[in-house]
């Protein structure tokens, strides 16, 4: 018994020691901001400065926003991604330095994968750095002007009647219906007419490969998913010794056959399509482009712009006096183009997209976005009196676009959901850095008009066709949830759809 206990002394006081060690490595940093008498918010060893985030207390947004209302008075304060200090920009002119004047600065996010381990991620525009991402996006501009925008909304369009006919269509038994899987079963076919160049229908064949592996690969939402995102980030030598992945290969092998066999196909036939792959094809040899295109469309758009619809919709459906007004202008329109929808109408819709704007205000899908310091670069004083400081090379900063958007100063009662607060004058959100739901500068958003195109369309024939309702499932004012870093509704988009009756004087949509 006594030797025993002495065997067991030198492994506790090793398995001590080491603990001690990796608490001091984890810690050591946490008086950074301290020290340089920024503000901070507080981090739990191991965890990070949101860890209500990390144990589901807290949705992610809400954590942003707590951040970003730490100290009103600051340009700027500090929080902790597990060890590493962060810098959060409050300043909106300082936000714009960064992103837009000072670009050369703060170039890069942040790799938060390793290439080996989730490369279909790491290729992407998203992740790519310096030179590389200038060559990038560079290609990949021509592919989202209007003109090329024009021809896509040909292809949404067929796929947004039909989603208003089978909203319309539903029988009354199963008229309570989560609008986000019918959303993302709509942006997923969206996505492979206009990038992919097939035709699916989600609705009617929920089974189809696409739209399986889509939703697998860009669900980026619970807890078993969280887990893997983490392991990834935090542990690659595990996460390769057991082959962990985030998209798993079979999903990467299957999309990039279905380009390379429906290029063929094309190529021996002779077939011309207003799509994406038909720009991949125009450029083949470019950059080794053949994908990269269709694939920026998969990993940017599929779940950003359904949630975008589902806020949306749910907004609207939950309010009578703005589903009226919208509805009133969607009529408008169909008496004006007797029912013939085209481009430049559904565009001058002023109060949808006043409507989808406010929606992304209240509920921006990226909540916050980074920014890595390229070469140094002073910050003016956060407070008057205070000293500059210097953010270093390598240095991350984040744009808190959750906190910006829910600030009384730049929009007041945020909590309201009020399109008219964007009716008169959509187009400077564009350039204002309070509206960030589509970042600023170089870096923003690329596919921001393919998104807003698509969601339009769709709001236009499902609010054409349909009426929303509450119903006994809503939740109003609605949660969100607190699982995973997706923004999304805590129980579901559910509403009541009943189809809307067309009298002689009104044009039915065609
Ligand atoms: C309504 C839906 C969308 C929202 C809210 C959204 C939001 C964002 C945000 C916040 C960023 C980061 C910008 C920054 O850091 O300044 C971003 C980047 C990006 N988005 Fe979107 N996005 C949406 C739709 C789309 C669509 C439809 C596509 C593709 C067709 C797309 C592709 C991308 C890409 C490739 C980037 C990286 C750009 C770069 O680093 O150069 N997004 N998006």
């Amino acid at each position: 018994m006594m030797n025993l206990e002495m065997d067991w002394w030198p492994i506790i006081a090793a398995v001590l020691a080491v603990l001690a060690v990796v608490y001091y490595r984890v810690t050591r940093n946490f008086d950074f901001f301290k020290k340089r008498g920024i503000p901070y918010a507080k981090p739990m060893p191991f965890l990070r400065s949101m860890w209500e985030v990390v144990f589901q207390r807290q949705p992610f947004a809400e954590g942003v926003e707590k951040m970003y209302n730490l100290d009103p008075e600051s340009k700027y304060i500090g929080f902790f991604e597990f060890e590493t200090p962060i810098l959060l920009i409050r300043d909106l002119d300082l936000i714009k330095s960064i992103t837009v004047k000072n670009f050369d600065h703060f170039t890069n996010h942040k790799m938060i994968f390793e290439p080996d381990l989730e490369p279909l991620f790491s290729k992407n525009l998203f992740s790519l750095c310096d030179e590389r991402w200038r060559e990038v996006r560079n290609m990949l501009t021509p592919a989202f002007t209007s003109s090329k925008l024009k021809s896509m909304f040909v292809l949404m369009h067929e796929c947004a009647k039909e989603y208003g006919d089978y909203f319309a269509s539903l029988p009354t038994d199963q008229s309570i219906l989560e609008l986000k899987d019918a959303f993302t079963k709509y942006t997923n076919d969206v996505i492979a007419t206009c990038a992919f160049g097939i035709d699916v229908n989600s609705m009617k064949n929920p089974k189809n490969a696409f739209y399986v592996y889509g939703t697998e690969a860009n669900n980026f939402g619970g807890s078993s998913q969280s887990l893997r995102f983490f392991a990834v980030i935090r542990l690659p030598w595990l996460c390769r010794l057991f082959g962990i992945r985030i998209i798993k290969q079979k999903i990467v092998d299957f999309f990039k056959e279905l380009v390379v066999s429906t290029m063929k196909a094309r190529d021996e036939n002779g077939i011309v399509r207003p799509d994406m792959l038909q720009l991949i094809m125009e450029t083949r040899g470019k950059l080794g482009a053949r994908q990269r295109v269709a694939f920026v469309f998969f990993f940017g758009g599929f779940e950003s712009t359904a949630t975008l619809m589902c806020f949306a919709a749910y907004e609207v459906g939950i309010d009578d006096q703005v589903q009226k007004r919208l509805q009133e202008e969607i009529d408008q329109l169909l008496e004006d183009c007797k029912g013939q929808v085209t481009y430049e109408a559904i565009n001058g819709m002023k109060y949808l997209e006043a409507v989808i704007l406010e929606s992304l205000r209240m509920y921006p899908a990226v909540v916050g976005s980074d920014r890595v310091c390229v070469k140094p670069f002073e910050l003016p004083p956060r407070v008057p009196g205070a000293k500059p400081y210097v953010v270093q090379q390598n240095d991350n900063v984040w744009i808190p676009i959750c906190g910006i958007q829910h600030d009384p100063q730049y929009y007041p009662e945020p909590k309201k959901f009020n399109p008219d607060r964007f009716y008169d004058d959509p187009k400077h959100i564009f350039n204002s850095s309070s509206f960030l739901s589509f970042g600023l500068g170089p870096r923003m958003c690329i596919g921001n008009k393919f998104g807003l195109l698509e969601t339009k369309v769709l709001l236009f024939y499902i609010f054409a066709k349909c009426d929303l309702a509450p119903c006994a499932k809503s939740s109003i004012p609605l949660k969100l949830d607190r699982k995973g870093f997706a923004m999304t509704s805590e129980n579901g988009f559910w509403l009541k759809i009943q189809p809307r009756k067309f009298n002689a004087k009104k044009a039915e949509p065609r």
